[in-house]
């Protein structure tokens, strides 16, 4: 049996609490929370992304009263989000579908926890509800070429 000082023991428990700790608040915030690591809702093909399909007429469609969904296409040359304006009525849900017919993006809107990469070849898929009027400006956020700063557009909320 190894001789362990007390002091060293009392750590060796700590660190040991602290991962059962950390084991149940991923627990918690993936079951209790839903909270999730972003994964491809599914695959396009970025080659014919803006010819065929949603992404090709992207934009807002009403599933509900006050329930959206936005498809919005990422592109580089000219740089730019497709389309770089929405507006929907306060108390909104929205779930937007992203995807890039390039290269790889990013999309942050401002006001939600949307932050995601937006990949060419798969569709990102999150939800938010808006309820509160204002404006939210949303953002490209990975450095996708000489025309990255261009890439913005505004979400209205009224
Ligand atoms: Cu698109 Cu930066």
């Amino acid at each position: 049996m190894i001789h362990v000082e007390t002091y060293e023991r009392y750590w060796i428990l700590l660190s040991l609490a602290a991962l059962v700790i950390f084991a149940i608040a991923i627990g918690v915030s993936s079951f209790m929370f839903g909270i999730q690591v972003p994964s491809p809702e599914a695959l396009v093909n970025p080659n014919t992304v803006a010819k065929t399909g949603n992404f090709a007429n992207p934009g807002l469609r009403q599933l509900a009263p006050n329930k959206y969904e936005a498809y919005i296409r990422a592109q580089a040359s000219p740089w730019k989000f497709y389309p770089d304006k929405l507006e929907v009525p306060v108390g909104s849900t929205v779930t937007f579908y992203l995807t890039s017919a390039d290269v790889q993006h990013g999309f942050k809107l401002e006001g939600t926890n949307i932050n995601v990469m937006v990949l060419p070849g798969q569709v990102t898929k999150m939800t938010a509800t808006f309820n509160q009027k204002g404006t939210f400006p949303y953002v490209c956020t990975e450095y996708c070429g000489v025309g990255h700063q261009n890439m913005f557009g505004t979400l209205v909320v009224k």
